[in-house]
């Protein structure tokens, strides 16, 4: 247990000590306010979604109206649908069609959401947000550095699940690739939900 604490906290610290010497261009994260606070609205999203306080700070810097693109559907997808036009890139057919989306489905192939199929649909939509949050942990969200080029990125991408390490590379890896500034904010001790922001870092 102890090693276990001692690991998360040298985890966040290392966190903490990598964004504050990489975001001095940044935006200060007190622009978004966040509450630690669980909400009585936090019933809304499950387990397996995102949280209240990504809902909030898509929210706040997404204006109503605008279309996201979420790799990864869930019960969270039918909160956003509430204010956004929802397209949906899916793997698992069992959570296809079930919340007020565009979805495509795209099993997974050789470790990843089946490149042939993302390549055909999503090169002629256009959306303002990416949110990475699939596949499942499980299966890895690592392929999707490799395969950028299939995804409009002039747009903020935002992961969730950074408290996780291979999501908290993958949003690092991503930022330095697209030489972009990005931050990681913390919603609760063991959530953490990482943002690249469009502009360039020059
Ligand atoms: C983290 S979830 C995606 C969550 C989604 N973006 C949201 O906010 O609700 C990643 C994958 O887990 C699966 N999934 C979604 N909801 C689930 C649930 N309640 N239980 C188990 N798996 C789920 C789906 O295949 C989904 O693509």
């Amino acid at each position: 247990m102890n090693r276990l604490l001692s690991f998360h906290l040298s985890y966040i610290m290392t966190i903490s000590i990598f964004t504050a010497s990489i975001s001095k261009a940044l935006p200060p994260s007190t622009d978004y306010p966040l509450s630690c606070e669980a909400s009585q609205e936090e019933s809304r999203f499950g387990g397996w979604s995102i949280s209240e306080q990504l809902f909030k700070y898509i929210r706040k810097i997404l204006p109503e109206g605008c279309t996201i693109l979420e790799l990864g559907s869930g019960q969270g997808t039918a909160e956003l649908a509430q204010h956004y036009h929802m397209i949906s890139v899916e793997h698992d057919k069992k959570f296809l069609n079930l919340y007020p989306s565009s979805y495509i489905h795209a099993p997974i192939v050789n470790g990843w959401y089946d490149t042939r199929i993302l390549e055909q649909q999503l090169k002629d939509l256009s959306y303002d947000l990416i949110l990475v949050d699939g596949p499942t942990g499980a299966i890895g969200r690592g392929k999707f550095l490799d395969n950028l080029h299939l995804f409009n990125f002039a747009v903020p991408i935002i992961f969730d699940d950074t408290n996780r390490i291979p999501e908290y590379e993958l949003c690092i890896k991503t930022a330095e690739k697209l030489g972009r500034p990005f931050e990681i904010i913390t919603t609760d001790p063991q959530k953490t939900f990482g943002i690249i922001f469009m502009q360039t870092s020059q």
